[in-house]
């Protein structure tokens, strides 16, 4: 094995600074490792709410995000102001939201043990019933997840609310939904 070795990780962040933001948004550091760390940027807006299997941890680096949370029918924001650390149980469904240009942060998870699945879900926003619920086994999160989208954002039946009725957005996210506190009312 060569010999190890670290580097800056402020000078990688700047050299990969045009990858953090659309239509990429993030940039895995370790490609062949089983652990996967992504530095992800912003701006960037999502719909779905992730399931995931393994925890998550979030270390943010430039400018603030929020993280969604839906638990059990309680939806709520948690705001990962820079220089916040965040850690993510298995399974909590939360949707990152990075509204803010030029934001930069850290995201560690395991690698999933084989056979278990990710999961993505969509929410109504007008009854906060699930809309849509899709399984998959997440070989490549730059790969697998695109066309998992667009097949929900085409599909209108997926899109209506078993509840409610309502005709959920798809990809746009609703004005308003997604907004970062000032820092003295958070
Ligand atoms: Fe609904």
């Amino acid at each position: 094995m060569a010999k190890l070795s670290a580097f800056n990780f402020q000078d990688w962040i700047d050299e990969h600074r045009h990858l953090l933001k659309p239509p990429v948004g993030n940039k895995q550091i370790w490609e062949d490792a089983d652990m996967m760390a992504f530095v992800v940027g912003g701006p960037n807006q999502r719909t779905d709410y992730h399931d995931d299997p393994v925890e998550e941890f979030f270390y943010q680096l430039e400018g603030d995000m929020v993280l969604k949370i839906a638990d059990d029918g309680e939806f709520y924001d948690v705001v990962i102001r820079e220089g916040d650390v965040f850690f993510l149980p298995k399974h909590v469904r939360h949707s990152p939201q990075r509204p803010q240009e030029g934001s930069v942060g850290l995201v560690i998870e395991p690698k999933r043990p084989d056979g278990l699945k990710d999961a993505f879900e969509w929410y109504c926003f007008e009854c906060g019933s699930l809309v849509h619920r899709v399984e998959v086994l997440l070989k490549s999160i730059v790969h697998d997840l695109p066309p998992l989208y667009q097949a929900f954002y085409d599909d209108d039946r997926a899109r209506t609310c078993p509840a409610c009725g309502a005709l959920h957005p798809g990809k746009d996210v609703p004005d308003g939904w997604v907004s970062i506190p000032p820092q003295d009312q958070a």
